[in-house]
């Protein structure tokens, strides 16, 4: 099946960048949240890195000044935002991307079933719950699927593919093919809590987590050696920031529930996230964001 309209249910962290990757594809798209200033807030963001792309394409004098300007009015005029459910009744691809919590997800897809076409396939963005119990929520679990993108969604090439229980071979090869019709690479995984990458990430940084709550470290210190040694592009507590605390915490914790003591849930986040400190989204994590 061809994606010819598409739909984004969250314009948080991931959403917004997800439109604009599907809209600088040349396919419409509907971005929902549940209030207009979040909406807004993703149409900006989709905004924002479509003109950065556009500004590299000019400097290096790819496209012209007026190209770029046609171009930026095209892709953004390709995202429609929406409070309600309007525009999702000829949709083709839903991308879910609400926040990291079955029983949020599941009322979403339940509604998502409800007011897009029986043909539509639910996908979702979810970094590490089950596709299956997401399925459960809707008449076509066949046309429920992962479909995984990294932070930030502009730039990262990579799209987990996930298939659940009764995920359909079909619906698998669409999702495929749209990960490449949106410019990314996409990889089949099973639905294993934190599926591929996450699984290999967080347990990763599970033990930088351990080493600094054990030893009594500073994060920022932390974070310096291990940017400076080359070991990865930014320290683990920034990056926990950019990411959302939140969003890191509730996978961190599914990854606890669900493979033991290797996986650790840090107290120094969990406590962030009580005081509702979430990281750039919120201007404070374990870092002040101006
Ligand atoms: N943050 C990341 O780096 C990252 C990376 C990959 C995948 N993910 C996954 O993407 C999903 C979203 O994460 P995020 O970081 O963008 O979260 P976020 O908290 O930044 O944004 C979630 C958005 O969903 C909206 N929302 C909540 N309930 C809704 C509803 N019923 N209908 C419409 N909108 C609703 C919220 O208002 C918010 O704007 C999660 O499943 C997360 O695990 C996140």
């Amino acid at each position: 099946m061809y994606v010819f309209k598409a739909a984004v249910v969250g314009a948080g962290t991931m959403g917004g960048e997800i439109a604009q990757v599907i809209a600088s594809s040349g396919i419409p798209v509907v971005l929902k949240d549940m209030k207009q200033e979040f909406v807004e807030t993703g149409l900006t963001k989709a905004r924002e890195v479509t003109e950065a792309q556009l500004k590299g394409l000019v400097d290096k004098e790819k496209i012209t000044r007026e190209q770029a300007d046609t171009q930026l009015g095209e892709v953004t005029g390709r995202i429609t935002g929406t409070t309600e459910y309007e525009g999702f009744g000829d949709v083709d691809f839903v991308v879910e991307a609400v926040p990291e919590r079955i029983q949020i997800k599941q009322a979403v897809f339940a509604e998502l079933d409800e007011v897009t076409p029986g043909h539509a396939i639910l996908a979702s963005n979810t970094s590490s719950l089950a596709i299956s119990r997401m399925a459960e929520a809707t008449s076509r679990p066949d046309r429920v699927v992962g479909f995984h993108f990294f932070y930030p969604a502009s730039m990262m090439r990579l799209i987990e593919v996930i298939e659940g229980e009764e995920t359909s071979e079909e619906t698998l090869q669409t999702a495929t093919t749209f990960a490449q019709q949106v410019r990314k690479t996409p990889i089949r995984c099973g639905e294993g809590p934190g599926f591929v990458v996450n699984r290999i990430l967080i347990s990763a940084v599970s033990e930088v987590w351990r080493a600094t709550h054990e030893g009594g470290l500073d994060v920022k210190e932390v974070d310096k050696v291990i940017q400076e040694s080359g070991t990865a592009p930014i320290g683990p507590f920034y990056l926990t920031d950019l990411l959302g605390l939140d969003t890191v915490l509730h996978v961190a914790e599914h990854l606890h529930e669900s493979y033991g003591e290797r996986f650790f849930v840090s107290p120094a986040m969990k406590e962030l996230v009580q005081t509702g400190d979430l990281g750039q989204k919120t201007g404070k994590g374990f870092y002040e964001h101006g």
